[in-house]
């Protein structure tokens, strides 16, 4: 299921976004990519469960950066794979990973086509990856056809309500570069803004069912607590029948 190199003309476009990411990484900039004490696991650990099967399922963590979500699946006792196409986001992710108990496995592999096979996973999740993805559409079919039946997709969005503090002069220019017009141009008009809406239609199309959007309080009222930070959490639930 992997993209040729030269296969697509999209891939110009990924590596400028491989190419922040992996900045990001390399350079360990703040921006809450990582799990930042017990509570924060916590609360993520209590929210998550609800939409998960039972453990231990079969979970993926796609984009999964520096191994957020995968972390958290990993704590509720399940099988967890994360892949991302940064390989400095991965690093960071093994090293948060070396000191749990039931560790995730983490890889390259990208988001739109991942490395599974057909009805080879219970759960597809993934946190604030739907705004960057270049050919959602494609993502959506792929992650259906890679469910087993009666697998969920449960597929995170986090937005803050004001400008982030925590984003430097050089993070603001290069996230600039990355994301520049060409690439926004084949992006959910999703980004930095408190809906999903736009990427419902297309995961009904892909062929899920019980399509379902939430809002998520209890991490909006952590990150408050936490850091005293204005933010919108929602989650798109969805399942292959
Ligand atoms: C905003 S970060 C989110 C990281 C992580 N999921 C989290 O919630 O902390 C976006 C991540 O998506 C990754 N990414 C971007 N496009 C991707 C693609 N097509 N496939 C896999 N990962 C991708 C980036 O490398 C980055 O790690």
């Amino acid at each position: 299921m992997s993209r040729p190199a030269t296969d697509s003309p999209l891939d110009d476009l990924q590596a400028r976004i491989n190419t922040f990411w992996n900045w990001r990484g390399d350079t360990r900039q703040p921006g809450g990519l990582a799990i930042r004490n017990q509570q924060e696991l916590q609360v993520w650990m209590e929210v998550l469960r609800a939409w998960l099967p039972a453990a231990p399922a079969d979970a993926v963590d796609l984009g999964t950066g520096q191994g957020f979500l995968a972390l958290v699946m990993a704590a509720l006792g399940h099988r967890v794979r994360g892949f991302d196409v940064a390989q400095a986001q991965l690093e960071r992710a093994r090293e948060f990973a070396a000191n749990v108990s039931n560790p995730p496995v983490f890889a390259i592999g990208d988001a739109i086509e991942p490395p599974l096979e057909p009805s080879s996973v219970d759960v597809i999740a993934n946190r604030n990856i739907l705004w960057t993805l270049l050919d959602p559409a494609r993502a959506f079919r792929n992650w259906f056809a890679a469910l087993r039946p009666g697998g969920r997709l449960i597929a995170l969005h986090g937005i803050t309500n004001a400008n982030s503090t925590a984003i430097t002069p050089e993070a603001k220019a290069r996230d600039e570069a990355a994301y520049a017009e060409e690439v926004k141009a084949r992006l959910l008009p999703i980004r930095r803004l408190p809906t999903v809406d736009p990427a419902l239609p297309l995961i009904r199309e892909a062929g899920f069912g019980d399509v379902a959007v939430h809002r998520i309080q209890a991490i909006e009222s952590f990150e408050k607590a936490f850091e005293n930070r204005d933010k919108t959490w929602l989650v798109i639930t969805a399942a292959r029948a």
